[in-house]
């Protein structure tokens, strides 16, 4: 049995060597799509997204198709986007606003409640007794949201969103609720199919500054980013429970040519007011926040821009798997309301010329994730058997960096981001939920 393979393994995924079969093995995926995907929280959208009652967006919850509406109370519901009547993908759209939603198939109806309000000849061909309140659409089971994102979760049983989260909340409120009136999306999520597997493209966020120097070497010589090879390793490489991971990069000094990440002094006593003392201290001197809430979500607070005139943007993404060797990659751009709209405007484009679909730095690490499950996939690489040493290295810092007991914020934090302390954490997190229910047997 694969579960029986997979916790032989144990000790190597908890040491740092993580055997390069389970990258991208169909039944070892398979396992991760019901354990994992079917029982973590897994993020949708944000608030903004959603202004007008009758507004809704289609969202994806690993393999089921969601729809997001806001109902005439002001509320967001979500629900399988599938008609009741015989499973039709109810909305095709990305985006819109609708009254009522109507099944193309045989004309049934649903209100923004999820409601079937119409049937197209109704009682004459069900006859009286057909009872439209049982025929609504399938509420997501789970739907909770912390700082404006909404999270589902196919698992009734779940622990809450703000547990799962834990002391990422604290580093959330720095970069969601730091301004009044909160975050803005801007445009629409970006979205596109690339060559990776899911755990390499969530690692490479949340726990991999190391990989900058080499991968987005044209950066450097572009002048965008320094020369120093350890400049992204700066500051500290924080784990968090629950396989959640952040990396607070400073400069050389520990401190940022940019206080608070460039934004406008105007904008200070805004976070002044709605930030902690350590918060602030974190916000002020860090030049980059790059890190993940397990499994697939991550995010990267950074400044594009000429030196000293540095535009802050803020990005969330997701890598929804849609094979073992291929991620749907999702890209919201996040900013402070409270900003005025030149600064918006000058950030988004600096956004736009480095991550996204055209982004430059993106085309680098897309071209390393396609490199890694093509190398994976052959019988030498996936012989369990071949060699020991038939692994991926995570030792960096493994016996020689310890915690920093001075950093202000919540977790443990290692003195350095060149570390593999957040990937092994999120291994071993993979590992427990992977072998959690040994008993259900999937494909033996
Ligand atoms: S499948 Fe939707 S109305 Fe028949
Ligand atoms: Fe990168």
């Amino acid at each position: 049995m694969i579960i029986d393979e997979i916790k032989q393994m144990k000790n190597q995924v908890l040491e740092g060597q993580f055997p390069q079969w389970l990258i991208t093995d169909p039944e070892v995926y398979k396992l991760e799509q019901e354990r994992i995907f079917g029982t973590t929280w897994l993020f949708l959208a944000h608030e903004s997204e959603l202004k007008e009652p009758g507004e809704y967006i289609t969202r994806m919850l690993a393999d089921d198709p969601i729809l997001l509406m806001k109902n005439s109370n002001g509320e967001i519901k979500a629900f399988l986007n599938s008609c009741s009547h015989r499973g039709t993908r109810l909305c095709t759209e990305d985006f819109g606003k609708k009254k009522a939603h109507i099944c193309p198939y045989h004309g049934w109806s649903y209100n923004l409640d999820g409601e079937l309000i119409g049937i197209v000849a109704g009682n004459k061909v069900y006859g009286e007794k057909m009872d439209k309140s049982e025929w609504g659409l399938r509420p997501v089971p789970r739907v909770e949201s912390y700082q404006g994102m909404i999270f589902g979760n196919l698992d009734v049983n779940a622990i809450s969103l703000e547990d799962y989260l834990g002391d990422m909340k604290w580093y959330f409120d720095i970069m969601l609720g730091r301004s009044d009136g909160g975050m803005e999306v801007r445009g629409i999520p970006q979205r596109w199919v690339a060559k990776a597997n899911w755990k390499m493209t969530s690692e490479n966020f949340a726990a991999d500054p190391y990989h900058v120097q080499t991968t987005h070497r044209s950066a450097v010589e572009m002048k965008l980013t320094p020369s120093d090879p350890l400049y992204a390793s700066y500051g500290h490489q924080v784990v968090l429970n629950n396989g959640h991971g952040i990396n607070v990069i400073t400069s050389v000094t520990g401190q940022s040519a940019n206080r608070f990440q460039g934004m406008p002094e105007s904008m200070w006593p805004m976070f002044e007011k709605n930030l902690t003392n350590e918060q602030l201290d974190v916000f002020s001197k860090v030049t980059n926040f790059v890190g993940g809430v397990f499994p697939n979500l991550s995010f990267l607070s950074s400044c594009s821009g000429t030196e000293g005139n540095k535009y802050n943007h803020l990005q969330f993404r997701i890598w929804r798997p849609i094979s073992p060797d291929q991620v749907e990659i999702w890209v919201w751009y996040m900013i402070d309301k409270a900003l005025p709209e030149e600064y918006k405007e000058k950030s988004y484009k600096g956004f736009l010329a480095t991550f996204g679909a055209a982004g430059t730095l993106e085309q680098d690490d897309t071209e390393n994730w396609a490199r890694i499950v093509e190398a994976s996939q052959g019988k030498m690489a996936r012989d369990r058997k071949l060699s020991y040493n038939n692994v991926a290295n995570y030792l960096m810092g493994f016996d020689n960096v310890e915690a920093d007991p001075n950093f202000v914020g919540p977790g443990t934090a290692y003195p350095t981001c060149y570390t593999d302390h957040i990937a092994r954490s999120m291994h071993k997190y993979w590992f427990e939920l992977i072998s959690a229910q040994a008993e259900v047997t999937i494909n033996e």
